[in-house]
């Protein structure tokens, strides 16, 4: 990786390197006002915004009226927020308004939002007239670090998580950093869980920076979030690069969301967030880890250490052995009926492995939950 080892607040950008369906990142405070950044990547002068009730009334008129006023015709579309509407209905709902406003093929969709408005932007994108151009405009730290990046794109369905969805990369992804200021802490800190991750599975030095700054992160130090992003998004861009599809290292960045995916099913989507579960996940990940003999019990209370200190949970809820077995049973890392799961070698470095001991898993599920 590039060396970064300072951020300032100027706009950075970043690019994943797919050939021809390569895409920047431009990442930085003030983006949401620059239609030069966006106009090179409109196939016709229209777009239509796909945001929500929370985000759209925050930020739709200012994105709308930097297009507008580069001559633009832009349409919304506003859906219920949350991820108890990451499905079919809702989707349903973005054909419409574009069929009811008659958009092309050429028409670009943009998703103003966090990772559900992303993933059901993305999905609707990739389906309809078998695919329109879109851009992400990811407003939660979580999708500015992450679900923007890299082209998953899905629903959920009641017995399983993003089960259903496309490989859809964007044109574009415009991070602008000021609309961080109006998320909520809790919001702040389930993204804070996906930072974590990158370190976790590849980037000791990342780590390290992560454990000497989180209370800079948690305080919104803006420096210090600009370059968590950056860096998160150079991760991610090298590991999509390397792997689009997941045959093979991308499903080191689901390190904790086996666990994580059943724990957000398994209570009801929107209980738990995401980047909640992926926290719990991850420690019940290192749990496994440690009872497989790959790291040790000091490690497992330095990951869970640095979620805490995110202002994440770090215990799973008690769903059950067989009601976890049920939500994992469907991951998508399955293969021919295996549940494979992401397990640390160290601090710093992840594999992914169907070869787990069943007994330390029951202990782990069992054992390493609530008591409730
Ligand atoms: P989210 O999209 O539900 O957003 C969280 C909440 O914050 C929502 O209520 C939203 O309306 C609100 N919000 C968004 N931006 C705001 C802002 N700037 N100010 C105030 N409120 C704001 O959740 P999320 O954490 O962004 O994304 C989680 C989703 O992303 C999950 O469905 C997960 O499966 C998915 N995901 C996808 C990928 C991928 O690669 N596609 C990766 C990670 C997660
Ligand atoms: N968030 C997992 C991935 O993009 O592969």
């Amino acid at each position: 990786m590039r060396s970064l080892l300072r951020t300032d607040l100027a706009m950075q950008t970043l690019s994943v390197d797919l050939g021809d369906r390569a895409y920047p990142i431009h990442i930085g405070p003030g983006l949401l006002g620059r239609s030069d950044l966006v106009l090179p990547f409109l196939k016709q002068k229209r777009a239509v915004i796909v945001s929500n009730t929370t985000v759209g009334p925050l930020y739709l008129a200012r994105l709308t009226r930097t297009l507008a006023s580069a001559g633009v015709q832009v349409e919304p579309v506003v859906l219920p927020d949350g991820e108890s509407y990451k499905n079919w209905k809702t989707l349903n709902l973005i054909f419409d308004a574009l069929l009811t406003q008659r958009a092309e093929r050429k028409t670009t969709l943009i998703a103003l939002g966090g990772g559900v408005i992303g993933d059901l932007t993305g999905f609707a994108a990739a389906c309809y007239q078998r695919g329109m151009p879109f851009i992400q405009v990811p407003t939660t730290l979580l999708a500015q670090v992450d679900s923007s990046v890299g082209g998953k794109t899905g629903i959920n369905h009641p017995l399983g998580k993003n089960m259903i969805g496309a490989f859809y990369q964007p044109q574009l992804v415009l991070a602008d950093t000021d609309t961080l200021s109006t998320l909520p802490d809790r919001e702040l800190s389930a993204g804070l869980a996906e930072v974590i991750k990158y370190g976790l599975i590849r980037d000791l030095p990342f780590l390290e920076w992560l454990e000497a700054n989180m209370e800079k992160l948690v305080a919104r130090d803006p420096e210090a979030l600009a370059y968590a992003i950056t860096r998160s998004c150079q991760n991610k861009a090298e590991v999509v690069a390397a792997d689009e599809r997941e045959s093979g290292q991308r499903a080191l960045l689901n390190l904790g969301h086996t666990f994580g995916h059943a724990i957000e099913a398994g209570m009801g989507y929107g209980v738990w967030l995401h980047g909640e579960g992926v926290s719990a996940g991850t420690v019940l990940a290192a749990e496994l880890s440690r009872r497989m003999g790959l790291i040790a019990p000091a490690d497992v209370d330095r990951v869970a250490a640095l979620f805490h200190r995110a202002g994440l949970p770090v215990v799973a809820p008690a769903l059950g052995y067989d009601a976890y077995m049920n939500f994992m049973g469907v991951d998508k890392k399955v293969e021919a009926g295996r549940i494979r799961f992401v397990l640390l070698r160290k601090l710093g470095e992840a594999f992914i492995s169907g070869n787990y001991d069943p007994e330390a898993l029951r202990a782990t599920l069992s054992e390493a939950v609530s008591a409730s």
